[in-house]
C-alpha cells in the first residue's frame, strides 16, 4: 500500500508564506513518487497552493468543508468549489473541529458523504481525549465514531486519521505500540463495516510527528502514513518526514 503523507497547516500561512514554502519544498520531493504527497492549507491559500503545486507529484486538500452544494450558508465551502480549486482530498473531522465547533458525529458523517458524492477523497479523523483514554474508553470512542461518522460511507478514496487527541500540538507522541493498537483496532472496525476491503484503506497516525520519531511510527503494521501539523510548516522540516526511512 502507498504512504500517504499530509501536512495540516491549520490557520497557518498567508499566500506569499505559502508560495514560498513550495518553492522551497516541491524541487525537494519531485524524485519521491511512492508516497501520496498531501498538504492542506487554510482556504484562502487553496488558490496560490493549486499554482505552486501545478505539475508536480504534491496533491492539494482542504482543511474542512460544508456539505450542501451550494445556497445561503455565509462563511461555508462547498465539496465543488473545492474540486474547482484544484483539491483531491479534504480533512473531516479534525478533533479541533469536533471541539471548537461542535461538530458532531452525525455533523461528520453528513460532511464524509458529501465528500465522496462530490469526488473528493476524505480524510476522516478520529481520536480519543486524555481522560477518555485514563478512564479505559479509547476503543469505544474510536468504535463509535468510525461507525458514526462512516455510516453509509464507501470505502473507495477514504483515509482514516487516528488522532489521539492528547498527542496534538503537545509534543507528546503516542508510544509505537500505542499507534499499533489503535490502527489495528480500527482496522479491525472497518473490517466489520467492509470485510475484504478494509486492508485496502490507508489509516493516518497524527499527534506530534516529527522527522525524529517519523521512521518507527511508519514501521507499525497497521501505520499507512501520517497527517502532520506543527512538523508540516517549514519546507526541511516536511521533507524529512515523506522521506522517511522505509523499514525493508
Ligand atoms: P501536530 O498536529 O502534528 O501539530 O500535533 C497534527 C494534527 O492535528 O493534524
Amino acid at each position: 500500500m502507498k504512504y500517504f503523507i499530509a501536512a495540516n497547516w491549520k490557520m497557518n500561512k498567508t499566500i506569499s508564506e505559502t508560495r514560498e514554502f513550495l518553492e522551497g519544498f516541491i524541487p525537494m520531493v519531485k524524485d519521491i513518487t511512492d508516497i501520496d504527497i498531501v498538504i492542506a492549507p487554510p482556504f484562502t491559500a487553496l488558490s496560490a497552493a493549486q499554482d505552486g503545486m501545478k505539475g508536480s507529484n504534491v496533491l492539494l486538500s482542504s482543511q474542512d468543508m460544508f456539505w450542501e452544494e451550494k445556497g445561503a450558508y455565509t462563511g461555508e465551502v462547498a465539496p465543488a468549489m473545492l474540486l474547482d480549486a484544484g483539491c483531491r482530498h479534504v480533512i473531516i473531522g479534525h478533533s479541533e473541529r469536533r471541539q471548537y465547533f461542535h461538530e458532531d458525529d452525525t455533523v461528520v458523517n453528513r460532511k464524509v458523504r458529501a465528500a465522496q458524492k462530490a469526488g473528493l477523497g476524505a480524510i476522516f479523523c478520529v481520536g480519543e481525549s486524555l481522560d477518555e483514554r485514563e478512564a479505559g474508553k479509547t476503543f469505544e470512542v474510536i468504535k463509535s465514531e468510525v461507525e458514526q461518522g462512516l455510516a453509509e460511507v464507501s470505502p473507495d478514496n477514504l483515509v482514516v486519521a487516528y488522532e489521539p487527541i492528547w498527542a496534538i500540538g503537545t509534543g507528546k507522541t503516542a508510544s509505537n505500540e500505542q499507534a499499533q493498537e489503535v490502527h489495528a483496532f480500527i482496522r479491525k472496525t472497518l473490517a466489520g463495516l467492509y470485510s475484504g476491503k478494509a486492508d485496502t484503506i490507508r489509516i493516518l497516525y497524527g499527534g506530534s510527528v516529527t522527522p525524529e520519531n517519523v521512521d518507527s511510527l511508519m514501521a507499525c503494521h497497521d501505520v499507512n502514513g501520517a497527517l502532520v501539523g506543527g512538523a508540516s510548516l517549514k519546507p526541511e522540516s516536511f521533507y524529512k518526514i515523506v522521506s522517511f526511512k522505509k523499514e525493508n
